[in-house]
Order: C-alpha cells, then structure tokens, then sequence
C-alpha cells in the first residue's frame, strides 16, 4: 500500500485552509445535529443562492437536445432560450458529450473576445483565449508555463487565496509575499513590492510573475486604476509577468467604485511588453455557478511560439469540461433588452447583487462595530478579513521569538479561536493565518454569502463569543 513516506513531499507541504480542519469539524459537528453557519468558502448556491434560469434553461436543453424535436418545449422554454440552444448546437454539433478544441469551442472564444470589447472598449484576441475548468486550473496552467527553476519566485499578496500559495508548493516554486495595505483598504503599496522583490533577490529567488487578486479575496478591497498602473509598471521594471485573478469582477458594491481590468489599463498605458493572464469565473459574480467549473484565461503580449506551449499544455488534458464551456459562453453572452428572457435575467441579477451589497453592510458595520474586531464594509467580492485583538497568555512573549516560531504561535491562536467560535456558535469561518497575515495581527475570514438573517444571528453571536473567549484569556 502507498503509505504517507511515498508521497509527493511538495503535495504533503501544500495547505488549502478554506477546507481545512475547521471544516471538516463543521461537517462532523452538523452530522451530530448541530446547527453551522458556514461562511468558509466562496459558494453561493450552497447557501440558497438561485441559480440563473435563463443559464439553467439553455443548458437543460443542451443536455438533452432531444428536447428541441418536442412540441412541449416551446410551452416550458422561453424562445430566446431555445434559440440559444440550437445556436450553441449549430456551431457544436456534436454536444456536450464530445471532447471539444484543446483551447475550447471556437465561437465561445470568440463570444468571450467580444465579452472584452464591450466591457473595456479594447480590441481582444480569441486565439489568446481558453476556457478552463474554473479560475483554478487557469492560474494553474499560467503556473506551469512560467515555474522553470526552483529558485522562480512568484510575488503574491498576504492576504492572499491559497490557490497561489498551494500552486507554489506544488510547484517547486518560490512564495515571495507583499502585503497588502489594511490601513489603504487593502491596496498595494509600492515601496512594499521593492522590498518584497529585493527581499527576493537578495535570497537568491529570482521573481518571474506577480500575482493580483481585484476585487480581492479575501480583502474583498477594490483596487484604484492608479494601484493598477503602478503594478504594471513595476512588472515591466521588473520583466516579471502578471497573474490578474478578476473572478470577482461584477461583486463590487462600493458607492463610486468601479472595476478596472489589467487589460484595459495596460492598453491604455501602451503597454506591450509585459504578459498579462487575466482569469475569469463562473464561479462568482451573480452566476456562482461553482459546480460546473467553467472559466477562461486571456493572455496579453506573448509571442506565438510560447503560446503554442500554452494550447500544448491545455491539450495534454484534452480539453476543458464541455458544460462549463457553456456556463462560460452564457457569462458572456447574456440575454439582451428585446430577449424574452431579459426581463428576469436583469431582475435574477439584480436581486442577487443588491442581496449580496446588502449582506455586505450588515456583516461589516456589525463586525465593525464589535470591541476588539477591526474591519470595514467590504467593497467588493463575498468576504471580509477581519482582523480581532486578543490578549496574550502569561508569559508569552512573541516579539522575542524567532520568525517561524512567531508564525506556528499566531497561527495557534486564530486557529484555537476560529474552532472554538466553531463549537460554541457553529460559524465556520478561516482562520487568518490561511491567507497569511502580517506578524503580530490575527485575523478571520468570513464570506457574506449567507441569508441575511444568519448574517445577523452571526454578528450577535460573535459579539457574545467574543467577549467572553477574550475574558477567558486574560483570566486564564
Ligand atoms: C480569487 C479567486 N480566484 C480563483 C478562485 C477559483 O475559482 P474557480 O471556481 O473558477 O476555480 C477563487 C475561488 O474562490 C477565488 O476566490
């Protein structure tokens, strides 16, 4: 039998907190009866969110396309949803059974090439496009292209979504943290990108990538077009290329904030040397439609030869899954003003954002307005990092311990706090040290994606567990 010596020393060292221990508790304390508040992870439709029907219509029908011969469908369906499906299967006749193009079905790439016009006023490529099974496997496709040499380095935020710190790992690459500015909701500050990359390079890492998450998990910040300009000219600088993580991109409800692509910034910047891969999802926005692992990776400024390696690469797993192809190509496609389907498309979407907008006040302001808890209202995404105060127990004396030693004691703490919080409330939320966080603060993430009534049972009950988890301590 394969025991746990046999493996892949690089997969046992990789963590993914957002399913981590705290979360496997949680399924164990549910399975005894009790009641759990997950706000652990990113998924909305596991936590009553609807999904699209217009998307659910189109993909019934694609499934069984047996359907479109049958005179019942034109009651049940609406016409703009049938039209849709024959479109779909006129231009992929063979279905969502059969392997499609490695780089994914030729008019979706062209449809998400569109997608990009219109949202940036830029030209796109579709032959720089591909369609992935979720973010995920983009950022990961992007990895294996770029990772060379053990010593390749990749800058990432702290806080930061463990996918790029777990990829790293995975990898054999280098993790080259730059924190993010709390005291500047959550922007990038550029003396700190200088310190983190000659930090690098003084250890002999060599940074080939940045990576930017915008909106941002788990900050849920939304970067300036200026914060966008200054990375891409410190990527330039650098020659390093950029990883942009925009699944976030429609979950921004800050008044007068607005998303800004890399893309569109770059181009607007004349940029044309360094390579950009931007990544989308279905996963997020008002789709969540996590399960079906649809995505798409555009990349900017790469020569055709390396992009070959790119299709090579996607080949190698033949391509990707067919039904989140089509999640992808309804992402970008929506029904338009004149489609039967509009009307409650617009009105699904709408109820969906103004939902999550209104979540995210009540989780923010409530937390925020706890003693001993620091965080503002989310601007954008589903999450909040909120950063907690909790006295020391006698005698600890962290500022005398060694960088390691320091990280393993805090990382106690939020741990001990979160799983306590887990069995005494049944919240099931991150610890901070999963993201990472900077030395000397402990933070929590909790996502708003709940019923606004949980969202509020969850404030009170924090502020209860709180105070007392924090009078305990200081007794202790
Ligand atoms: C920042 C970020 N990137 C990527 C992903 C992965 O998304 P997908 O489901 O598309 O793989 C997530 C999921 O939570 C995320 O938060």
């Amino acid at each position: 039998m394969v025991n746990l010596n046999d493996v892949n020393s690089k997969l046992l060292k990789a963590h993914y907190a957002v399913r981590g221990k705290i979360v496997i508790r949680a399924t164990q304390l549910e399975g005894q009866g009790k009641k759990i508040i997950y706000c652990n992870i990113g998924n909305p439709q596991a936590l009553k969110q609807k999904p699209i029907t217009f998307v659910r219509q189109v993909l019934s029908l694609l499934e069984y396309p047996a359907l479109l011969e049958r005179a019942e469908t034109a009651l049940l369906f609406p016409v703009d949803a049938i039209k849709r499906a024959r479109l779909i299967l006129s231009h992929n006749p063979s279905g969502t059974g059969a392997y499609t193009n490695s780089a994914g079905i030729p008019f979706i790439r062209k449809a998400i090439a569109d997608f990009i016009h219109r949202r940036d006023g830029i030209p796109a490529d579709m032959n720089r496009i591909l369609l992935t099974d979720g973010a995920s496997k983009g950022v990961q496709a992007a990895f294996t292209l770029l990772t060379n040499k053990e010593t390749d380095g990749y800058l990432i935020p702290i806080p930061q979504y463990p996918l790029y710190s777990a990829t790293i790992e995975l990898y054999g690459a280098r993790q080259v943290n730059y924190f993010l500015d709390e005291n500047a909701n959550w922007q990038l500050n550029e003396s700190e990108l200088n310190a983190s990359y000659s930090g690098a390079k003084k250890k002999g890492v060599t940074p080939v990538a940045i990576a930017v998450i915008n909106p941002g998990n788990p900050t849920g910040a939304v970067l300036s077009w200026e914060n966008i300009e200054m990375v891409i000219r410190f990527a330039r600088k650098h020659k390093l290329a950029i990883l942009a993580d925009e699944v976030y991109q429609e979950n921004i409800y800050g008044a007068g904030l607005e998303f800004h692509s890399f893309a569109k910034v770059m181009h607007d910047m004349g940029e044309t040397e360094v390579t950009l891969f931007s990544f989308h999802s279905v996963s997020k926005g008002f789709l969540g439609e996590c399960g079906h692992r649809g995505g798409y990776l555009e990349i900017r400024n790469m020569p055709d030869d390396v992009y070959a390696e790119m299709i090579k690469l996607q080949s190698i797993g033949l391509c990707s899954n067919v039904d989140g192809q089509l999640v992808t190509y309804l992402m970008v496609a929506p029904p338009v003003a004149g489609d039967e389907s509009h009307e409650l498309y617009a009105a699904e979407r709408g109820a969906i954002l103004s939902d999550l907008k209104e979540k995210a006040e009540i989780l923010g302001k409530g937390l925020g307005g706890i003693e001993g808890m620091h965080t503002s209202v989310p601007q954008g995404a589903m999450y909040a990092f909120v950063r907690f105060d909790l006295p020391h127990a006698p005698g600890a004396e962290p500022e005398k311990m060694a960088e390691k030693e320091r990280e393993a004691y805090e990382a106690r703490r939020d741990n001990d706090y979160c799983l306590a919080l887990l069995e005494e409330t049944g919240i099931c939320v991150v610890p901070g040290s999963g993201f990472g966080q900077r030395p000397g603060t402990l933070h929590f993430r909790t996502t708003f994606l709940p019923p606004k009534d949980e969202i509020r049972e969850l404030v009170e009950k924090m502020k209860k567990f709180h105070a007392a988890y924090t009078a305990k301590l200081k007794g202790a």
